[in-house]
Formats: structure tokens, sequence, C-alpha cells
């Protein structure tokens, strides 16, 4: 059977398929007309955020078509309808970038409310001028009340590292995790609610039609002067101009962000802003992780195209 790899997968997941089946590797930068070309007669395509799986693409494959696997837990690049309509699975990987996103989340917290970034750029120009009784003041994590905007797996490992902090917890949810929320000692509240009270605002929320733009304008100027906006998630679920003003004119202090509305492109106002912490869409790159990423990458393929439901599917 026929695996087209897209662009590429660590050799953890990559080579479990070659042990089994016949695989093609689009390989790196992603060509699109490759892909166009090799999905012809495939039964398994493996994707990343980055390669839009799309009808026409599912319809170039062809009936033999049985799963799209993606090497990411967030699948908005996958047309799930599309998919489900043609009676095929899709698959992601969950659970095993938990730990590394939530904890990217938690440095891009300390990095922007303590300046990290900024302060080491001035002492790199050699700009420092020695110790001063209130230069460079950051905020603490410690007593500050954080709001997780999604409380799904990544949310609360997030509200885990957070135990020795010591911080206030809330979130946003669509459902009402009571359980976790007694587990994490932390309090539901509406977006509104959230952001007024909020030091830290995390984002981790899948992104939908509903969660575009959730962080717009609007709910930016409900925020608590002084908020630190963090966002580990996707980048079109903040409104990028919107978040330039709040971070130029208030009420954000700084912002810490791993990803982007257009990736790779970023606005030159966001880089051009001091306090900004931006780092390129690394929430899950570890060694550990990525191996773990791909196997289960494979592992769905596998599964599938063995006539087995998959570890993890999306649809
Ligand atoms: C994901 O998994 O969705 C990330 O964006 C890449 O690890």
């Amino acid at each position: 059977m026929k695996v087209v790899v897209a662009r590429t997968l660590p050799a953890a997941g990559l080579q479990k398929l070659t042990e089994r089946f016949d695989v093609e590797v689009g390989g790196l930068p992603f060509d699109r007309q490759w892909l166009y070309e090799h999905a012809a007669g495939a039964h398994a395509i493996v994707a990343d955020p980055t390669v839009p799986v799309q009808r026409d693409l599912l319809d170039r494959a062809g009936d033999q078509l049985k799963v799209v696997s993606n090497f990411a837990v967030g699948f908005d690049n996958i047309d799930t309808e599309a998919v489900r309509e043609r009676g095929l699975r899709a698959t992601n990987t969950p659970n095993v970038l938990t730990n590394a996103t939530a904890e990217l989340a938690v440095a891009l917290m300390q990095a922007a409310g303590r300046r990290i970034v900024e302060t080491d750029g001035i002492f790199r120009r050699g700009e420092w001028v020695g110790w001063e009784p209130e230069q460079f003041l950051g905020r603490e994590l410690s007593g500050a009340t954080v709001g997780l905007v999604g409380f799904g797996r990544i949310g609360q490992r997030v509200a885990e590292l957070l135990t020795g902090f010591e911080v206030e917890l809330v979130f946003t949810d669509a459902q009402p995790m009571d359980e976790a929320a007694a587990r994490h000692g932390a309090q539901r509240l509406d977006l509104d609610e959230l952001l007024a009270v909020s030091d830290y605002v995390s984002l981790h929320v899948n992104l939908t039609p509903e969660t575009k733009h959730m962080v717009n304008a609007e709910t930016l100027a409900r925020c608590k002067p002084g908020a630190i906006l963090v966002n580990t998630c996707r980048g079109s679920v903040v409104d990028t101009a919107a978040l330039v003003d709040a971070l130029k004119n208030g009420p954000l202090a700084a912002a810490g962000l791993d990803v982007y509305e257009n990736e790779p492109a970023v606005p030159e106002d966001l880089v051009q802003l001091p306090n900004t912490v931006l780092v390129p869409h690394v929430g899950s790159a570890t060694r550990a992780t990525r191996d773990a990423m791909a196997t289960l990458c494979a592992d769905n393929v596998i599964a599938v195209l063995s006539g087995e439901d998959p570890p993890t599917p999306v649809v």
C-alpha cells in the first residue's frame, strides 16, 4: 500500500511506515504540486499543520484513500467534513505533546513577565549601564491570577505546572470540567470575566470558526491593565492587528507568542515591539516529543491500513 508523506516525518515514525508500506516523502520545503501529483493512488496521507488537506486533495488521491494522519494535535488544516463525507479517517497526535507545549506556555509567561528577551537584547548590545533600583521591573507569577482559555489536556497541564507558583487559577471551557476544576482548584468563568481578572491569559483552544479571532479589539479591551497574553495554540485565535494595538496602547503589558496568523510571516509591528517574546512554533519541539508524535502518527496509519480503529482519531 502507498503512503504519501506530504513533507517529512522524524525517523521514529518514518521507519515504522517504510517497514510496512511503499512510502513517498515530499521533503522540505513543502511542494504543493508534488503532493498533488503523488497523492494519486495513496492509501494514506501524512500531513502536518502547514499542509492544507481539502476536498481537491482527497479527490485527487482517489477511492482507495483510507486515512489522513496529521503530525500534530491541531487539525485545523484538515477539512474534517470532507473526510467524514468520504468515509475516511483523520487522526492527530494528542497527549504526547501535552507537557512540552504546556512547559513552553509557562516559559513564555515567565519570559514575558520578567522581560527576559528585552533585557537580554539590551545586555548583548552593550546598553546596560549597571544595576539600578527601579530598572527592568517585571511581574512575578507567584500570586498572579492566571486565566486559561481552554481547559483541555494542555490547559490542565499548565495548571499542574503552575502549582509551585501558588497562582489563582481561572479558566473558560465549552464543557463544565467540574472534576478537573476541583482537582486543580480552578474556577470556571466566562471569557469576559476571565479577561477582567487575569494577570496572565494563556490560550489553549482548537482553532475553529468559533475560536477564530476570539481575542480581538473588543475582548482585548476587557483585559486587566498590565495583563500578559500567551499564545501556544493557533495564531488565528488572535486578531494580530488588535494585539499590536493592545501592546502599544494598553491594556496589555506584554505577550509571549509561539504561533502566528500567517506563518511563517510575522508582522514587522510585532517584531519591533520590545514587549513581545516571539518564538517560531516550537511548542512540541523537543526530540522526545517529536519522536513520540511521529510514532503515534505512524501507528495511526498502520492501524487504519490494517482495518483497525486508529489510536487517536479525530474522524
Ligand atoms: C500541534 O501539534 O498542533 C502543533 O502546532 C505542532 O506540534
